[in-house]
């Protein structure tokens, strides 16, 4: 949850680092801080409360010099954001420094025993018993710090990437990975580090995935060397990343949120582009094609994932259902890790994660795993760890997402679950001849469809200054748009602070009906579809309490506008398709109000973009 960058080589590391660090602030941005072996020897460690741009002006006018360093930006798990508890973190003789993203979770027991042993410790984190045991080992065994790292590291329970500077030995970093991700980047006479590769994309395409337990060597002059905790020699593939500068910057618009929000006609593109061809009339997904008999013979689907892509994984269900007749049940991974699910081999278990990386839904599938299902990846980024312990999966390349609010993420998730569907769906003959060639139809014509939407942009940031004054929002639909409620209210509340919740739009008379009055806006998703006469008298039943709607409705519709207080038209497309194009004006109605209230759109308080702990 915290970002992690290293560099050693030629050049001055303290730039590479800061720019390192920026890229992955989306991780956490609570604290920051940099570990450099200054020109004259020195281990000068710098740290502050606040985001990167605090450390800059931290470090101004002190000795940044050094080509070898460590640097690290913090989602705060053990100890409240301040400098005392920002990385790096020193030994007790300040020989050591260390970064770490992930949670030790035996660190009182450690701590207890190096207090024992006199040991002091001056922040309230798990990560400094970390440094603070290596030093230990390595002071009572007379060992190097490759081996006090490894001993250090049996002995712990818990997840982590770290990074270790030794100030007497200017020449190496050591670095190790446990259920956290570590990336090493391969340059000319110079070695990269950090937690993903977009820190590293500038410098070199070269790089190589850390494994679980493994611990790398990272030497000026000298080859990258990969061992396990007990010192055996581990093989490492060197893979070549294909990211694109521009992807990482904010190309003009304000925020990198609008930007995604904007991309995402193109990214559905992308995420369809050899998968769809309309010429032919037909959809493949390749890995279900290669898969075929062990899906084909599931008894049901169970997907995993959270947040956003939880949302996702509801849509996902009733497609798969609906298109396939195959039950599918939707599990929150958090929740599913811990209660023993009933699950075995005749199961196929879809793991949907934008960052690939969050700890409770890889979790979900080691257990899935554990107990033979089979298990399909839905993901973004290329390399990360859900998609490299997977069986099989479908990568939704919609590029890289930075804003910690997902949205092209979300819509690519669901397309390549409509994908899913339909291929499946052939395979089983479970859609007619009709049916499915429609779907292909309607499918790429998603794109030009969400152009249109994005056009309606001024016009909700019009709409949203109306609405700054809202403590509480409610957001309805049913069918496939129950979920978008749901994408729609979190979107709300994580970027504009605001207190938002979905419903479905049926379930409100069931209590929520209570919370209506003139001051609650009620969006309501009520496109002409099979449940259109029910969320008809679902707005009804607001209005009657003098709540404010904000319909989403099908372009031409004249009824629900003469009861709406307000009615955003969007162009027709079939039910299921429909939250690939009801979820953009909602995206944007987030992100208006929140750039009306000030907030800090593209990093919101409390939050990290990618949750690598549990
Ligand atoms: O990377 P993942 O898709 O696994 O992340 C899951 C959630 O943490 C994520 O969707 C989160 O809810 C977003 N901030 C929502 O905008």
């Amino acid at each position: 949850m915290c970002g992690i960058v290293g560099y050693i080589g030629k050049k001055q590391a303290y730039p590479i680092l800061i720019k390192g660090l920026k890229r992955l602030e989306y991780r956490g941005y609570d604290s920051a801080g940099v570990a450099l072996i200054s020109d004259n020897k020195q281990l000068n460690v710098y740290k502050t409360k606040g985001k990167v741009a605090d450390l800059e002006a931290f470090a101004t006018h002190k000795d940044i010099s050094g080509t070898v360093g460590i640097a690290h930006t913090r989602w705060a798990t053990h100890g409240e954001p301040c400098s005392l508890n920002a990385h790096p973190h020193f030994s007790s003789s300040e020989r050591l420094a260390l970064i770490h993203n992930g949670i030790i979770e035996n660190y009182a027991t450690l701590k207890e025993k190096l207090q024992a042993k006199g040991y002091v410790f001056k922040s309230s984190t798990d990560t400094e018993v970390l440094v603070q045991l290596i030093e230990y080992i390595q002071n009572s065994n007379h060992i190097d710090l490759l081996t006090a790292v490894q001993l250090a590291l049996q002995e712990v329970i818990g997840a982590y990437a770290i990074a270790v500077l030794d100030r007497d030995n200017p020449d190496e970093i050591v670095a190790a990975r446990k259920s956290s991700p570590l990336v090493v980047g391969i340059g000319t006479n110079e070695f990269f580090l950090a937690s993903d590769a977009t820190p590293i994309v500038e410098y070199t395409d070269q790089v190589v995935y850390l494994e679980d337990e493994e611990i790398a060597l990272i030497r000026r002059d000298k080859p990258l060397r990969i061992v396990n905790l007990n010192n055996v020699e581990c093989s490492h593939e060197v893979k070549t990343v294909a990211l694109n500068l521009g992807q990482l910057e904010k190309g003009g618009y304000p925020h990198f949120m609008l930007k995604e929000i904007f991309e995402q006609p193109d990214c559905i593109c992308d995420c369809m582009r050899g998968r769809i061809n309309v010429n032919e009339n037909h959809v493949i997904l390749f890995s279900v094609i290669d898969h075929k008999e062990r899906l084909l013979r599931a008894k049901r689907f169970i997907i995993v994932a959270c947040g956003t892509s939880w949302h996702a994984g509801l849509i996902g269900k009733q497609l798969i259902e609906s298109f396939c007749r195959i039950p599918v049940e939707v599990e929150y991974a958090s929740e599913f890790r811990y209660r023993n699910p009933v699950i075995d081999e005749n199961d196929v278990v879809i793991a949907i994660s934008q960052s690939g990386e969050t700890a409770d839904t890889l979790a979900a599938v080691e257990l899935a795993k554990s107990r033979g299902a089979f298990i399909f990846g839905i993901c973004n980024v290329i390399g990360s760890s859900i998609p490299r312990i997977t069986d099989t999966g479908a990568y939704i390349h919609v590029g890289p997402e930075i804003g910690v609010a997902s949205t092209k993420a979300f819509t690519g998730q669901v397309t390549v679950l409509v994908m899913l569907a339909l291929t499946l769906a052939k395979e089983r003959g479970t859609l007619s001849e009709a049916e499915y060639l429609s779907m292909v139809r309607e499918l790429s014509a998603i794109p030009s469809k969400m152009k249109e939407v994005l056009q309606l942009n001024d016009r909700i940031a019009q709409l949203s200054k109306i609405f700054t004054y809202a403590h509480n929002f409610i957001y309805l639909g049913r069918g496939y748009s129950y979920p978008v409620a749901l994408e729609g209210a979190l979107k709300l509340k994580e970027i504009s602070y605001i207190h938002a919740e979905g419903y479905p739009a049926a379930e409100m008379k069931h209590g929520p009906i209570a919370l209506i009055d003139a001051e609650m806006p009620v969006v309501v998703i009520a496109t002409r579809n099979g449940l259109y006469e029910k969320v008809l008298s679902n707005i009804q039943e607001i209005k009657a309490r003098k709540g404010r709607v904000i319909a989403l409705v099908t372009r031409g519709d004249t009824v629900i506008s003469r009861i709406a207080d307000t009615c955003i038209e969007l162009p027709e497309t079939p039910e299921c398709l429909e939250p690939l194009i009801t979820t953009v004006p909602l995206q944007m109605l987030a992100y208006h109000i929140a750039v009306c209230k000030g907030m800090d759109v593209d990093q919101p308080r409390n939050l990290a973009k990618s949750v690598t702990v549990e």
